[in-house]
C-alpha cells in the first residue's frame, strides 16, 4: 500500500486516539497494587500482576480482540487484519512494576498500543497486517532476576527451563507463580515463541531528564545502552560481636563493603557515563551482636559503549576476590546484554511522523532497558519516548502528563499504520 493511499486512514486513526480514555485507563491500572503513597507495588506474577492482566484482557474482549499467551506468560492481543497470513505489527511493554514503582513505567506502552488498536477500530480502518499488543512477563526483574525475562525467553536468549526454575527471595519459583497468574487471568489460545513479526514498536516514558530539559515531547530512540547484572555472595563466619578479636573474624559485611567501594572506584569516569548500582544488599543473620556470616548483593552496571561494558564488567569478579579478606566470594553473572541499535528505517519513520504531527522531537539513547532490545534481534524495531516529570522513575513519584501520553499514542498509531 502506498503512503498516499494510506494517508487518510492514518489521519482518521490518529484523530480517533482519545486522550481521556488513555488517561482514565492509567488511573484504573494504578489502583492495582496502589501503595497509598502515589505509586504501585505490582511485581511480576503476583496477584496484582494477574489483576492488571485481567483488566486489560477485559478491555480487549469488549472489543472482540483475540488474546493468546506463550509458555512464559507473554500475552498478545490481536486486532485482525485483512490477510490472515500477514505478519503482525506488534507494540507493547509491561504491566509489572518495581516494589516502589510508578504508574507509567511499562503501563504506558501497554495502554498506548491498546489505544492504537481501539482508535484504528473506531476509525473503521482495515489493515492488511494484524495489529497486536504484546504484554511481556517480568520486565522489571525485581522479584525474579533477570530483567526483561519474558522477552528474553521469547527471543531465545534465555532458556524457558532456566526462567521457570528461577526463584524469588522467598523461594517461590517462576513456574508456580506463572501457573497461579495464568489461572487468575486465563487465556485459551496458545502462542509459540519467536512468531514472525513485521515490526515491533514500544512506547515508554523516558525515565530520565533529557526530553524535559530539551523541551521535547518525543524521543526517537536510536538504541539502548548495554547492561550487565551480577549477584555476589560473600561467605564469612558468624561470631560473637563482644568476644571475637579482629584477627579471628571473617566478617562478610566488611568484605562486601570493601568490594562495593572498589567497584565504585573502578566504574568512576570523568564524563559520568557509566552507571553502577548496588540495589540489593542482604546481611545474614542480620543481628546486632553477631558478626555477619553472609552477605548477598547485586550489581547493575550499564554503559552505552560495548567495549567499555565488556572491559569493566570483566573486572568485577577479580575486584571482588581482591577485596574478600578472609571470606569466600562467588560472583554470578545473571545478565549480559550488549548495547542495542534500533533499525534506522524505523527511527526515520518515527522521526518523519513526529515532524508531520508537529511534535518537537530529538534522537535519544535509552538509559533504561526494555523488551524492545530482544525484539531488535528478530524484526525491525524502534521505540518512542515521552517525557516524565524531572526524569523521576523507579519511584512512586513518577509522573507524566496526559497530553504527552496521548501525543506518544498518536505517533505510535501513525507509525503502526505506515508499516502496514
Ligand atoms: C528496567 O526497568 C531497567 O532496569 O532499565
Ligand atoms: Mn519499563
Ligand atoms: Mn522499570
Amino acid at each position: 500500500m502506498t503512503l498516499e493511499r494510506v494517508a487518510p486512514a492514518v489521519a482518521a486513526a490518529v484523530a480517533a486516539v482519545k486522550e481521556d480514555r488513555l488517561w482514565r485507563r492509567h488511573l484504573q491500572i494504578a489502583e492495582i497494587g496502589a501503595t497509598g503513597r502515589g505509586g504501585v507495588n505490582r511485581q511480576a506474577l503476583t496477584p496484582e500482576d494477574a489483576e492488571a492482566r485481567r483488566r486489560v484482557l477485559g478491555w480487549a474482549a469488549a472489543r472482540g480482540f483475540e488474546a493468546s499467551v506463550d509458555p512464559i506468560g507473554n500475552l498478545f492481543i490481536r486486532r485482525a487484519g485483512r490477510s490472515p497470513t500477514a505478519r503482525p505489527i506488534v507494540s507493547g511493554s509491561h504491566l509489572d512494576t518495581q516494589p516502589t514503582g510508578g504508574n507509567f513505567d511499562g503501563v504506558f506502552g501497554v495502554l498506548a498500543a491498546l489505544e492504537v488498536l481501539e482508535a484504528v477500530d473506531d476509525a473503521g480502518v482495515e489493515t492488511v497486517h494484524p495489529l497486536e499488543l504484546a504484554i511481556w512477563t517480568n520486565e522489571e526483574g525485581a522479584r525474579f532476576q533477570p530483567t526483561t525475562m519474558g522477552s528474553a525467553v521469547f527471543a531465545g536468549a534465555l532458556a524457558l527451563a532456566a526462567a521457570l526454575a528461577t526463584v524469588d527471595a522467598h523461594g517461590v519459583g517462576v513456574e508456580q507463580a506463572l501457573a497461579q497468574t495464568l489461572k487468575a487471568a486465563p487465556v485459551v489460545n496458545r502462542r509459540a515463541f519467536r512468531f514472525p513479526m513485521t515490526a515491533y514498536l514500544e512506547a515508554h516514558i523516558e525515565q530520565g531528564p533529557v526530553l524535559e530539559a530539551a523541551g521535547k515531547t518525543i524521543g526517537v530512540v536510536s538504541g539502548i545502552q548495554g547492561l550487565r547484572w551480577f549477584r555476589v555472595e560473600v561467605t564469612g563466619e558468624e561470631a560473637h560481636a563482644g568476644t571475637t578479636p579482629r584477627a579471628r573474624r571473617r566478617d562478610a559485611l566488611l568484605a562486601a563493603v570493601d568490594m562495593v567501594r572498589a567497584l565504585r572506584d573502578l566504574m568512576l569516569d570523568a564524563t559520568d557515563t557509566a552507571r553502577f548500582t548496588v540495589g540489593r544488599f542482604e546481611v545474614r543473620p542480620n543481628s546486632p551482636n553477631t558478626v555477619p556470616g553472609q552477605v548477598l548483593f547485586t550489581i547493575d552496571f550499564r554503559h552505552p559503549d560495548g567495549t567499555v561494558l565488556s572491559r569493566l564488567g570483566d573486572e568485577v569478579a577479580a575486584v571482588c576476590r581482591a577485596h574478600a579478606g578472609g571470606c569466600a566470594v562467588d560472583v554470578i553473572e545473571t545478565l549480559n546484554s550488549p548495547p542495542t541499535e534500533f533499525d534506522p528505517r524505523i527511527c526515520e519513520l518515527i522521526q518523519a511522523a513526529a515532524a508531520r504531527q508537529g511534535l518537537p522531537h530529538m534522537r535519544i539513547v535509552s538509559g533504561a532497558t526494555h523488551d524492545a532490545k530482544y525484539m531488535a534481534g528478530l524484526c525491525p524495531t524502534g521505540m518512542i519516548f515521552v517525557p516524565c516529570e524531572r526524569g523521576i522513575s523507579h519511584n512512586e513519584g513518577e509522573r507524566a502528563s496526559a497530553a504527552d501520553l496521548a501525543a506518544g499514542a498518536r505517533l505510535l498509531a501513525e507509525v503502526m499504520l505506515r508499516l502496514n
